[in-house]
């Protein structure tokens, strides 16, 4: 017997970011309404724009990726979709880190060490960067995230890397089927109610880099940070690609 869908209704908005709304979901405190925005912006905003469907693109690739995640045991913090662009995802107590996985110098630390862009790091290279947009959320050692109190100790910095490293093995394995190369992400996570990490926010061409693995174009938002063109026929080719190779 199939069980019965819950039926769930959006409350009042409580925080719209640069690509999300987040609502409360009535009679659930434990839950927030999420909704992927057409919009996109880069260098803390400071660039916008925003193409059709981008919504729901990002929603349906950042489903994909995390039906993955959630297969390899990783827990995410999906609920149930409502729409195309929407989901009710579980509410966490955020930790005040963004978490950056690198396999491929790229970005802001190709250009921090002046190295170009594509050198293929030995091991994967994870980083922390402390989630304060009035500070333009600034690179911090692991010193610097416990002295701010992002993190208890250095034992709970440990649990995230190696949390996010468990990602990167299965986002890797992932983007080769579709013919990509995952070349650094970035992941926000929280603790659910048991203390345990999950996965939040989303995973998409907005917080990944991707490049194709034969002629290496680039098929992720720095097409748009660039302005390469082609912004959305990327975004697109990242999902079609990934519903062709979805396991299972
Ligand atoms: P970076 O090279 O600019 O530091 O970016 C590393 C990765 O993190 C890249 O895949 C893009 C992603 N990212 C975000 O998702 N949000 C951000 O605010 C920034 C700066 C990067
Ligand atoms: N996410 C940041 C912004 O929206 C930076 C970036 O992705 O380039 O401005």
């Amino acid at each position: 017997m199939s069980q019965p869908q819950v039926i769930y209704e959006k409350g009042e908005l409580l925080y719209e970011g640069k690509a999300k709304r987040l609502y409360k979901v009535v009679g659930h405190d434990d839950l927030i309404w999420q909704e992927f925005k057409d919009s996109l912006t880069a260098f803390n905003a400071q660039k916008k724009g925003s193409f059709e469907d981008k919504g729901a693109i990002n929603r349906e690739i950042c489903g994909i990726l995390y039906t993955s995640l959630e297969k390899a045991g990783v827990p995410t913090h999906r609920v149930a979709l409502q729409s195309v662009n929407a989901e009710v995802t579980r509410r966490l107590s955020m930790v005040k880190l963004e978490l950056v996985v690198r396999n491929v110098l790229a970005g802001s630390t190709a250009k921090k060490f002046a190295i170009e862009e594509g050198r293929a790091l030995s091991r994967p290279l994870v980083e922390f960067y402390y989630k304060d947009d009035a500070l333009a959320d600034p690179f911090v050692s692991d010193d610097q995230a416990i002295m701010i109190g992002a993190a208890q100790s250095q034992v709970e910095l440990n649990e995230l890397k190696q949390f996010a490293l468990r990602v990167n093995e299965v986002l890797c394995a992932v983007m080769v089927r579709a013919g990509l190369r995952l070349i650094d992400f970035k992941i926000e996570v929280g603790r659910d109610s048991q203390g345990r990490l999950v996965l939040g926010d989303e995973i998409s061409p907005d917080t990944c880099r991707l490049w194709d693995e034969k002629s290496g174009e680039k098929l992720d938002k720095d097409r748009f940070r660039r302005d390469l063109g082609g912004v959305r026929e990327a975004y697109m080719d990242v999902l079609q690609r990934l519903k062709q190779t979805q396991v299972g």
